[in-house]
């Protein structure tokens, strides 16, 4: 199992944990976490999963795809750790990944 610090829009951070192997949106999901719409189920078209993701996790990312840059580009609030959580498939060296879930577009 892989622990995720999952952060919501008020601030409140909670801890849960997910498989490796599920994305961070499924994990963020799975866990009740209803501002997280992921209206797409998770096929990078609606960016409605997107976080920001801690910086120090930032090399245990996987690289970010055309689809998911363009989309990202669509949001008012992108930033430098902006990342879409459907694409973030939890593996090796995110054990203890924070992500806090950006505002609604
Ligand atoms: S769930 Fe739609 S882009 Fe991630």
């Amino acid at each position: 199992m892989t622990k995720l610090i999952v952060v919501d829009r008020q601030g409140a951070e909670s801890e849960v944990q997910a498989s490796e192997g599920m994305s961070v949106m499924e994990a963020i999901r799975d866990n009740g976490f209803d501002e997280l719409l992921a209206l797409c189920g998770g096929c990078c078209s609606c960016a409605t999963c997107h976080v920001y993701v801690d910086p120090a996790f930032a090399s245990a990312l996987p690289a970010m795809g055309e689809d998911e840059n363009d989309l990202l580009d669509s949001s008012d609030h992108r930033n430098e750790t902006s990342r879409l959580s459907c694409q973030l498939i939890l593996g090796a060296g995110m054990d203890g990944l924070k992500v806090t879930i950006a505002p609604e577009d």
